[in-house]
């Protein structure tokens, strides 16, 4: 994202106060963020907050000029993005119908930059036949169009037509911003930790956050696969654009990761599951009567080496994680090959800044062939971006 220049087109809608949290995600990341505003826009919210949040001067008068430069012409080519958001019923039917009246209308039909409308608006208006045929012209001449979220809206009434999350809507400009070089690739990531219930209140877990997994699940998305996140319990929440399946046990797990294998290209397995379970989940809560309490457990499936034993069957790469404390190079190599893995990313997890919960990981990556990687610390983001990259190179001398 770091050198991308977007401009973040406002129109006067209620949601306007929601662009100024998308814009602050934009200026975190380093990308470069203009705003252009309709005179409406300005009611609702003033282009100081905006130019405070962007850094740089905020348009809403077509002759409000800077020296000698025609930015109506000039932003809309230089700008790798243009996200119209709030996108009102107005400046939608104005897109549609090449109507050039004002900065931010006259800049996007100038434009040569991709284009993300997201719209907002009474659900009435959103059902409206005349808003809709003018989405699908704009999506015919290559715009992207965000659904937009249902609910209860500002009006007052429900349904379709609030403005979608500005998270949502960083992530999907992500995708589009991204190469979409993983386009026609099926990947399933598992992440978090599974929880094995030992009465109705409590159970047996582990520290997962699930952070390594979804980094995965997202990375993979950006550039371009289809991809099915099936995560343990997680105080994540899922990953813009994903198939989300949602499991508590490792048994849970295993099924749900089995119903989604056929055509699946590749399987990450970055959940920590857990190995054993109670024998029995007592239907009642336990109540505290002896000084000690014996719970007998018994061993859970291992849904990985079970993909690894029929990989023949449902060829695809497959990919695993070795969590461990101590011996991490030689317990990853007997993983990789009792399991009959592609590949096993080893984690240190005796590190602090390694491992469950962190935002930072520090892994080394070991193939078939006996080639070790070793990866410095780096971001959970970063290293999932580089374990994708891997897995492409991989897939493709497969295929060859
Ligand atoms: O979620 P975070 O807080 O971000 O933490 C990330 C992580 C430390 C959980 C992750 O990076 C990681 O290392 N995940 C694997 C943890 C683990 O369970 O390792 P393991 O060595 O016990 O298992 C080896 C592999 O077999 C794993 O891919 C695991 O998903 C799989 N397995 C294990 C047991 C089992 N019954 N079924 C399995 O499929």
């Amino acid at each position: 994202m770091k050198g991308k220049k977007i401009i973040v087109g406002i129109s006067g809608g209620i949601a306007s106060y929601k662009s100024a949290q998308l814009v602050r995600l934009f200026v975190q990341a380093d990308v470069l963020t203009r705003v252009a505003m309709t005179q409406n826009a300005t009611r609702f919210i003033t282009p100081l907050t905006f130019e405070a949040l962007s850094g740089n001067r905020v348009i809403h008068d077509m002759f409000d000029r800077e020296g000698t430069s025609i930015e109506h012409i000039s932003w809309g080519q230089e700008a790798d993005l243009i996200i119209i958001a709030p996108a009102t019923a107005n400046i939608i039917a104005k897109m549609a119908n090449g109507i050039a009246d004002d900065f931010l209308s006259t800049m996007v039909i100038a434009a040569t930059a991709k284009i993300l409308i997201c719209p907002s608006m009474n659900n009435r208006m959103f059902m409206n036949p005349a808003l809709k045929h003018n989405l699908s012209l704009l999506k015919e001449r290559g715009m992207t169009v965000m659904e937009p979220g249902e609910g209860e809206l500002a009006c007052h009434t429900e349904g379709p037509g609030r403005l979608p999350e500005p998270a949502d809507i960083f992530e999907q400009a992500l995708i589009l911003l991204t190469e979409q070089d993983l386009k026609g690739l099926n990947i399933l990531v598992t992440a978090g930790p599974t929880a094995e219930p030992i009465d109705p209140v409590r159970y047996i877990t582990n520290r997962s956050s699930g952070k390594m997994g979804y980094a995965l699940a997202r990375a993979a998305r950006r550039r371009g696969a289809s991809v099915t996140l099936v995560s343990g319990p997680t105080s994540l929440k899922p990953p813009f654009g994903v198939k989300f399946r949602s499991v508590k046990t490792t048994e849970d797990m295993m099924r749900s990761v089995f119903d989604n294998r056929p055509d699946t290209d590749i399987i990450i397995k970055a959940a920590a599951v857990s190995d054993y379970r109670p024998r029995e989940s007592a239907s009642r809560k336990i109540k505290k009567k002896s000084d000690s309490l014996s719970l007998e457990l018994i061993k859970n499936p291992d849904i990985l080496a079970q993909l690894g034993s029929t990989k023949k069957d449902f060829p695809c790469l497959l990919v695993g994680f070795a969590a461990e404390t101590e011996d991490l190079l030689a317990n990853a190599r007997e993983k990789l090959r009792t399991k009959n893995l592609d590949m096993i990313v080893a984690n240190d997890i005796s590190r602090n800044d390694a491992g469950f919960e962190t935002d930072t990981n520090v892994v080394k990556l070991i193939y078939v062939d006996g080639k070790v990687e070793d990866l410095p610390l780096m971001t959970k983001d970063e290293v999932a971006d580089l374990i994708i990259d891997r897995l492409k190179s991989l897939k493709e001398n497969n295929n060859t």
